[in-house]
């Protein structure tokens, strides 16, 4: 039996969580931990929102709420996610508890003991109009490294260096671009990274041979290229408190203080079981594994920060950090900003999470970065989780049943290929999660239930009934046996359903309690229970059209031709010349205009007031649909609607391309 301490980077609390992080973050160290505990090994897995810092006081400001307000807020929203994902975290906590701010104090402390934080007076970037200083996310400008423009204070998103305000080329104020930035020296805490480099080195070089080539090599180039001591405080009033005199406006670093959650949630864990000792079971045991799960951009906080942090105080170092490349959609990255993302908490008020997890763990972004399309995700479901894997489940169990509804009984199986490639799969399957490798798990997994719908399809057991009914029970037990099999092996992925299918087959109790290699004892009795199909179809016309987003639909698809010819000619649409413009008395946003078509003139309200000066729009030919039944609009009354199209925030006046009479007709 191991320890295997499972690590999730802890997401921001600023916003609710998307495929992305499902795909990257959440749903590989799920299907690991929960491969494990069925391994019987003793899992730990923790994690938590991410509370501090600016990434939070910018969208505080943004949604003019209180830093912790949003937190909380957005705390609920992802824990709430996070459990109906099935994602079974040991404990989701956040940075925002007394127990973080006691532990953090405490690796601060630890590494102040052992001459690794100095205070030092740096130049930092301030803000003369609004007289403060302005710490990570405040500042822009372009990265020294890729040129990438709008770097952060903290990061570049691009290249994925780290960064301070100091190192980025023409830095601007986030908020205020156009604003004047000085440098003016302030104090702060440093943590002496550059003391770590050759530990570092030295770790890295000995028995990483399991670590992915891309997390490795990211690494190691940045070890090479040195490391720069980095200030762990920041001028802030939001974030954990620093106990020393001078420091009262200061807070932690928020990711100085992040990545310590894996620590002091792991402490809060052994008190919430009541016993306070517990966690020691994983952090003060060689041979415990810690696991550290993330996407690409958080590499560096966990391969070098992290365990500088953590060698700088004598605790257990990463055993693996299987970090992921992104999840795109449609091609291009997620944003919360342009709204180009696909959220959990959406997705789930209408699809069914099991199905997620399924999708997602079949395109992950182990490797390379993977795309979501709904199209895609519409086809593999129902060809591969339903077609080949659900129906292979579903055929089984309830031709069986309804055929021998008092229970089968065979005494061997009567295909030993198929019961040799459950074994082999089995071995397949745990060797690939083991290693993090979870698409070529899951791969395997599905090939084995193919094998069974093709080796279904010879023995053929639906005509075996009539002809021999003993050999038709044989053959259904050895199908029984293979479905079980892959019930168990599918667990680690879809929790739910495979219990569910486990039950169908008249199994006792919980999958978990029988463990990994239940998965290859084979039985000679069933007593099935009626089975309801384990997945829907899904129907791809009706999401497709529920979620492509507008801007990518082609409005004019879903444009019903319910107009005739006779319809459209009751429209009076003619041209004429605006005469006159003037202010609508009770409306700012409204113009009163007065058209000429070539008779007396008619009197118009508009909403173009803000878009169209007056000057612009007198003298002006423009088209008018005329015997539109007259309204008042705050008091004016309207005779006509003037044509104009309109595109986002564009509107734009449709008038004739040449000079035509007043009072001509529009076809
Ligand atoms: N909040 C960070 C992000 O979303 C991740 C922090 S991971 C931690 O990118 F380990 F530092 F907590
Ligand atoms: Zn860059």
């Amino acid at each position: 039996m191991k320890h295997i301490l499972v690590c999730v980077a802890w997401p921001y609390a600023n916003g609710p969580l998307h495929l992305g992080h499902m795909a990257g973050c959440y749903l590989p160290p799920d299907i690991f931990a929960r491969y494990h505990r069925l391994k019987g090994n003793k899992v730990l897995m923790v994690s938590g929102s991410d509370m501090h810092g600016t990434p939070i006081t910018v969208t505080a400001q943004q949604e003019g709420k209180a830093p912790e307000e949003v937190a909380m807020h957005y705390h609920e929203i992802n824990s709430k996610s996070i459990e109906d994902m099935g994602i079974s975290f040991d404990l989701f906590s956040h940075t925002h508890t007394e127990e973080h701010a006691e532990a953090a104090l405490w690796i601060l402390e630890t590494l102040d003991k052992a001459g690794h934080i100095e205070p030092r007076v740096s130049k930092e970037p301030y803000d003369p109009e609004a007289k403060q200083f302005l710490p990570d996310r405040y500042v822009e400008g372009t990265c020294p490294h890729c040129n990438y423009e709008s770097a952060r204070g903290d990061q570049c998103d691009d290249c994925g260096k780290t960064l301070d305000s100091n190192e980025l080329i023409d830095p601007h104020p986030k908020l205020n671009p156009d604003a004047k930035l000085e440098f003016k020296e302030t104090e702060h805490l440093f943590f002496k990274l550059s003391d770590f480099r050759d530990t570092l080195l030295a770790w890295l070089s000995k028995g990483k041979e399991h670590w992915r080539p891309s997390v490795i090599n990211f690494t190691r180039n940045w070890l090479e290229e040195g490391l720069i001591d980095r200030a762990i405080t920041r001028d802030l009033e939001w974030g954990i408190k620093i106990p020393r005199d001078g420091y009262e406006n200061k807070r932690m670093y928020v990711w100085f203080e992040a990545v310590m959650g894996y620590y002091s949630a792991s402490l809060h864990w052994a008190k919430n079981q009541g016993d306070k000792d517990l966690w020691k079971e994983w952090w003060e045991n060689d041979d415990a594994e810690h696991y550290y799960f993330m996407a690409k951009d958080n590499i560096p906080f966990h391969t070098i920060i992290w365990p500088a942090m953590l060698s700088g105080c004598g605790l257990h170092l990463p055993h693996d950090v299987p970090a992921n490349e992104y999840l795109l959609l449609d091609s291009t990255q997620f944003s919360k900003s342009r709204k180009h993302a696909v959220w959990i908490p959406d997705y789930l008020e209408k699809y069914d999470p099991e199905v997620l997890r399924y999708y997602l763990a079949a395109i992950m972004p182990e490797q390379k970065d993977a795309n979501f399309t709904w199209e895609d995700y519409v086809t593999r479901i129902n060809s591969e989780l339903i077609g080949n894997y659900g129906n292979l489940l579903h055929r089984v169990i309830s031709f069986a049943q309804k055929n021998f509804p008092d229970g089968l009984h065979a005494d061997e199986c009567t295909i030993p290929s198929l019961q040799e490639k459950v074994g082999e799969t089995h071995n397949r399957v745990a060797e690939a999660l083991e290693a993090c490798k979870f698409k070529r798990a899951l791969k395997a997994i599905m090939e084995l239930s193919q094998a069974g719908n093709i080796a279904l399809n010879e023995a053929a057991p639906w005509k075996q009934l009539k002809a021999d009914r003993d050999s038709c029970e044989a053959t259904l037990v050895t199908f029984l046996n293979v479905c079980r099999s892959l019930s168990v092996m599918m667990t680690p992925f879809l929790p739910t359903s495979s219990q569910k299918a486990w039950e169908y087959m008249g199994q006792e109790g919980r999958i978990e309690d029988y463990g990994w290699n239940s998965a290859v004892e084979d039985k000679n009795d069933f007593n099935l229970r009626p089975p309801l199909p384990l997945f829907s179809k899904l129907d791809m016309q009706e999401i497709l059209e529920k979620e492509m987003p507008p801007e990518e639909t082609n409005e004019l698809a879903n444009v019903k031709p319910e107009i005739t010819f006779d319809d459209f000619k009751k429209l009076d649409i003619r041209v004429g010349t605006i005469a006159n413009v003037e202010p609508h008395p009770n409306a700012d946003k409204l113009w009163l205009i007065d058209v000429d078509f070539g008779g007396p003139t008619r009197r118009i309200v508009t909403g173009l007031r803000g878009i169209y000066k007056a000057d612009d729009l007198m003298g002006r030919q423009i088209a008018v649909l005329v015997n539109l039944a007259p309204a008042k609009f705050r008091g004016e009354e309207s005779n006509g609607m003037l044509l104009a199209a309109e595109s986002g925030e564009v509107v734009s006046i449709l008038h004739p391309d040449q000079k035509v009479d007043d009072g001509s007709e529009v076809h």
